[in-house]
């Protein structure tokens, strides 16, 4: 399905924002979004949804549905041979956490065997301490170059002798640390109206980029991107697909080419791999998708009078230009993804506090790196999405590398646009500055 055509207001805005056409390789062809994001919001409202009944979207690390799907028979009780993939919440989370082995397809290259190896903590879904290896460099002309193979280097694979190394002419070099993914229904159900008003009434110096991507399983229709390290993807159904085969080595419908060792076929019909593509029919996608749409967003810690200061001084300081406190999602009934989704009750109308404006920003971290080669997205190359600080109690090594270990040498490393900011910040008092760090405490 193709996204409806956006109305004179969004297409001038959009004029704005970086659209990938036309990149260097035959693989990102399907990688070039079609058309212009729609209006999404806009668009229930004109076909007369709902009466707005607008609510706190339910919170909470406790293995438990948001509506989206029933919860399930006990998760106890479900095994291999009795799950049934889409029929609930337990079931798509099992999938979630379900290891896959040779037989199933796994790698050749691959980074981990379950969804759940790299989003677990502190339930599944959450994030971890695990980092992706990015790789590649930069050529005379100051173009990006993937490694061969594509950025992303594997950290294991099924035979000792096709375990991608790091070529010693990439220098272009990045971890990439696993994100949360409680919650990230909500997210998938912002309106792309509703992340570009955010963007337009930024500052000039801290306005972010809104990027469009495709989204896979609408035919490429373009719509903001908003997850992910660099919004790099718009759905969970194109992120899981992505993910299944990028970190798992499991081909599926939406990503059917199984990928190489630095450059070396080692998919099916070489001696690496005994399962035919797609190695899945693209239903576990859907069930990862599912499993994530039905999760809660995280939950607070306790609101001390400090967390409440701290807060406070956090708008004060401008944190809260880019780390968003509070979104509402799109209403009931809302057609997004390009239209292969509709945004169902227990996911719109939903106030949510992600602390993220879900746009792209250089603050001096950019990792080198774009969404993909190529002019379209050299835009990308230092800009990282602001990340959203729910869950954050939940994690002890930050920013996109997992290199800061502290809240206090992250904000630190914050510069670039976030330079007044943290000039401000510097300023506060070592009481305020303990209030800021006690509210982070808390999400
Ligand atoms: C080896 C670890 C690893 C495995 C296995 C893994 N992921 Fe991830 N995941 C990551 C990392 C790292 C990121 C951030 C990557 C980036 O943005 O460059 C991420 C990001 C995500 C995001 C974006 C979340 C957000 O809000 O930005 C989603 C969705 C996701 N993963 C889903 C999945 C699914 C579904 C699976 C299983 C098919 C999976 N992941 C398997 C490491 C992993
Ligand atoms: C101009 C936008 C902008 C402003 C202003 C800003 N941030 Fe950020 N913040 C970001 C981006 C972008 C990242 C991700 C950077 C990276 O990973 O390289 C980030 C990351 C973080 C992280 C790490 C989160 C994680 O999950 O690893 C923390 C903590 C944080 N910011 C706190 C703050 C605080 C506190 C302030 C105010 C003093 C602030 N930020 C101001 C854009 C901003």
């Amino acid at each position: 399905m193709r996204a409806s055509k956006p109305s004179m207001a969004l297409a001038a805005m959009t004029a704005l924002i970086l659209s990938a056409s036309a990149v260097g390789d035959g693989r990102s062809e399907r990688f070039k979004p079609i058309g212009e994001p729609a209006v999404e919001d806009n668009g229930a409202a004109a076909r007369g949804a709902v009466a707005a009944i607008i609510s706190e979207a339910p919170t909470g690390f406790d293995n438990t549905t948001n509506g989206f799907n029933v919860q399930g028979p006990p998760f106890n009780t479900i095994t291999d041979d009795n799950v049934q993939a889409l029929r609930s919440f337990n079931d798509n989370r099992f999938l979630f956490e379900d290891v896959e082995v040779n037989a199933d397809g796994l790698g050749p290259t691959y980074n981990a065997q379950s969804c759940a190896e790299c989003h677990q903590n502190v339930v599944t879904g959450g994030a971890s301490q695990i980092a992706e290896h990015r790789t590649g460099r930069v050529d005379a002309s100051g173009g990006f170059f993937e490694s061969l193979g594509g950025s992303l280097i594997h950290s294991r694979a099924t035979f000792p002798d096709i375990v991608e190394r790091v070529a010693f002419e990439d220098d272009v070099r990045t971890f990439r640390i696993s994100t949360n993914t409680l919650g990230d229904g909500f997210i998938e159900a912002i309106a792309n109206d509703t992340i570009l008003a955010i963007r337009n009434a930024q500052p000039q110096a801290i306005r972010g980029l809104a990027i469009a991507v495709p989204v896979l399983e609408a035919n490429s229709a373009a719509r903001l991107g908003r997850f992910g390290w660099k919004n790099q993807h718009a759905s969970l159904e194109s992120f899981a697909a992505d993910a299944y085969l990028n970190e798992m080595g499991i081909t599926t419908p939406l990503f059917p080419d199984e990928n190489t060792s630095a450059g070396k076929p080692v998919g099916f019909g070489t001696p690496y791999d005994p399962v035919a593509d797609p190695e899945d029919d693209g239903e576990d996608v859907v069930a990862f998708a599912n499993f994530m749409r039905s999760t809660k967003a995280p939950s607070r810690g306790p609101i001390t009078r400090d967390v409440t200061a701290g807060e406070s001084l956090f708008r004060q300081v401008g944190c809260a230009g880019c780390h968003v406190p509070t979104i509402k999602t799109a209403a009931p009934g809302t057609l997004i993804n390009g239209g292969a989704m509709t945004v169902p009750n227990a996911l719109g109308n939903k106030i949510i506090h992600p602390y993220s404006d879900f746009l792209a920003h250089n603050i001096g971290t950019g990792d080198g790196i774009p969404i993909l080669p190529g002019p379209e997205f050299a835009n990308t190359t230092n800009t990282i999405r602001t990340a959203p600080l729910w869950a954050l109690r939940t994690r002890n090594r930050l920013m996109h590398d997992g290199l800061s270990f502290t809240k206090q040498e992250a904000i630190a490393r914050h510069v670039g646009q976030a330079s007044a900011t943290t000039t401000r910040y510097n300023a506060l008092s070592d009481t305020q500055k303990k209030q800021v760090l006690a509210f982070l405490d808390s999400l």
